[in-house]
């Protein structure tokens, strides 16, 4: 049995534990903290974070200029920021978006010489300052993966890459910061974490502890979208569920990375501005029947971790809890298609997939 599993990332978690964290100092004088530029404000999180850092004897500046999907140049442009202003350490808060940017950031401080998209090339033993995450929405992962996506204009879609030193060195969850999270995007950040988990769990990689990562993970939000089905609202008790499965499911895809619901929402996010969960959503129940067609007792156990029957259920499930995404032409479908079936998401599955398999689902988006 394959046990192979690293995820060197220290969790703090309850209410409460970034205001009473008192070990920043252990990562140096100076903090720069990284954020969009409303969500780490409204949720308390940032200042949270202020009256942690100033009790611990840190300085810190805020740029709070990351946007969705942030471009490279942005987090580019964070990295000098850091780097003029002398910081030893990035305290990324936010939704994937300021997490990814703030690692990225912590990469570009260290290695000047880099322009923006320069990391891709071979950014395994970059240097980087130390990252420490807050996630305020539950759906990213990113707070313990070593992978930060950016937006890259040049080839018109989002692109990851990771390095040994972005690992975050602590990540903080507290799910009263996604308490204001409008009802669309709890459905879609929870639905990005359990693409994360379903993914995942038909990687190459997949190994037995992410599998376990994995059923818990689906056997922690699944229900929660079940019940926002009903049109309730998520309870206190919901959330921290949904926050706890979704980094249990980057815990996932920090060993396995993602299947081709991430390659091909990419695309849709990239071009019609949708939502990265609610991209993925798009895909998801196809890839699940897929590799139920392939494996369908894996696909079982992981449907009964999720107390779902199965891929029909899914997506009835997500069709309830999203709207109905924006039209493509059929055009579009075919372009995306064949460029989604060129990234590696869509060779690293149990079930690999190609342009044929691929070109249907998009066409059904075409109206
Ligand atoms: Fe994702």
């Amino acid at each position: 049995m394959d046990m192979s599993f690293y995820n060197p990332v220290r969790i703090q978690s309850g209410a409460g534990c970034l205001r009473e964290y008192t070990g920043f100092a252990d990562f140096g004088r100076r903090c720069m903290i990284v954020c969009g530029a409303s969500s780490a404000r409204r949720c308390g999180a940032l200042a949270d974070a202020e009256a942690a850092l100033t009790a611990c004897g840190v300085e810190y500046t805020v740029f709070d200029r990351i946007e969705q999907n942030p471009l490279a140049e942005t987090c580019h442009a964070a990295g000098a920021a850091a780097r003029e202003w002398g910081a030893d350490f990035i305290l990324g808060i936010g939704g994937g978006s300021p997490l990814d940017a703030a690692k990225a950031c912590a990469v570009f401080a260290k290695n000047p010489e880099l322009g923006p998209e320069d990391v891709y090339k071979d950014p395994a033993k970059l240097a980087a300052l130390p990252v420490l995450c807050v996630p305020t929405t539950a759906g990213t992962g990113s707070e313990v993966t070593p992978y930060s996506i950016m937006t890259l204009r040049s080839q018109e879609t989002k692109k990851s890459f990771a390095g040994e030193n972005m690992w975050p060195r602590v990540a903080f969850l507290d799910a009263a910061y996604t308490a204001s999270l409008p009802a669309y995007f709890t459905a879609s950040t929870a639905v990005d974490a359990l693409s994360h988990a379903i993914e995942g769990y038909f990687s190459l990689k997949a190994s037995a502890v992410s599998d376990c990562l994995a059923e818990r993970a689906c056997g922690l939000i699944l229900p929660v979208l079940r019940r926002m089905t009903a049109e309730e609202s998520p309870s206190a008790a919901d959330r921290e569920a949904l926050l706890c499965g979704s980094t249990l499911a980057g815990m996932v895809i920090s060993r396995t990375g993602t299947g081709f619901p991430h390659a091909c929402g990419y695309k849709l996010t990239y071009f019609h501005g949708l939502p990265h969960g609610h991209a993925n959503a798009c895909f998801l129940a196809d890839f699940l029947a897929l590799a139920a067609e392939a494996e369908p007792e894996r696909a079982a156990r992981l449907c009964a971790a999720g107390g779902i029957r199965d891929a029909e259920e899914l997506a009835e499930i997500l069709a309830a809890v999203l709207p109905e995404a924006p039209a493509i032409t059929e055009a579009e479908a075919a372009r995306y298609a064949a460029e989604s079936a060129a990234a590696k998401n869509c060779r690293q599955s149990r079930r690999p997939v190609g342009e044929k398999e691929l070109l249907p689902l998009f066409m059904r988006l075409s109206k």
